[in-house]
């Protein structure tokens, strides 16, 4: 399989699955979000009961069986054959839960190996927060994006449907400060830019704009765009 392999990391929100999604399209390469397998492992903790449960959560993780299926240019994440509804992995609660078992060992070590066995042919746009440094290092693009607090807040209440000027607004803000505080703090493979990765103020920008400075990139790294995603089978 040819293509290289993008790592696209940042805080939340800051439009990393948006852009790597299109990024993927242009390339005509694959998306691999990995932090839908986070949420995924929390929501089943959370509705299995076994999230705060103690003794339990080792020996269900280690149980679990944990996969992707390609569906065009995403992977569905599956959790013992079966996969969350898109709305109760973005739910709130969901997502702060993520952060939490994105914090420990034994969880990162799974989606570690899920996310190497899916993208190391190449061909992938992978986002997360730590894979130009952790996952792939050797990633030919690393991008890092970063836009304020208060751009991410109203963009992700615009996408839920929200009024950025109404009473949601701080909490979104303070939210969303709690978990970027959480991601760069852990010991373990913490939210930061890997050395060599270029970082993307998106404040100010488009998200066409932040799709053209990347392929851009990628064309300059040896991106050739194909017309078919690689086959993953
Ligand atoms: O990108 P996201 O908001 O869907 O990620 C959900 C959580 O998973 C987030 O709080 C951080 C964590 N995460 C991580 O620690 N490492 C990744 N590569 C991706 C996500």
């Amino acid at each position: 399989m040819s293509g290289i392999l993008v790592a696209i990391d940042g805080p939340a929100a800051s439009g990393k699955s948006t852009t790597a999604r299109s990024v993927a399209v242009r390339l005509g390469y694959c998306h691999l979000n990995s932090g839908l397998l986070y949420r995924s492992i929390a929501w089943c903790s959370l509705r299995d009961g076994w999230i705060d449960a103690p003794g339990r959560f080792g020996p269900e993780l280690e149980r679990l069986d944990l996969t992707l299926e390609r569906r065009d240019r995403e992977f569905l994440v599956l959790v013992n054959g079966e996969a969350a509804g898109r709305g109760l992995l973005t739910a709130p609660e969901t997502a702060r839960r993520a952060s939490r078992v994105a914090a420990m060992p034994e969880v990162r070590n799974r989606v570690l190996h899920v996310l190497r066995v899916t993208g190391e042919e190449g061909g992938v746009t992978c986002d997360g927060r730590d894979i130009g440094t952790v996952v792939f290092p050797a990633a030919e693009l690393k991008i890092f994006l970063v836009a304020s607090a208060h751009e991410r807040a109203r963009r992700r209440i615009l996408e839920q449907g929200g009024d950025p000027a109404g009473p949601a607004f701080y909490e979104e803000v303070r939210s969303l400060e709690e978990r970027d505080l959480r991601d760069a703090n852990r010991s373990l493979a913490p939210m930061i830019p890997a050395a060599d990765a270029i970082q993307i103020d998106t404040t100010e920008l488009s998200p066409d704009e932040v799709v053209d400075r990347i392929v851009a990139l990628a064309l300059e790294r040896g991106a050739e765009p194909v017309d078919e995603c690689p086959d993953f089978a």
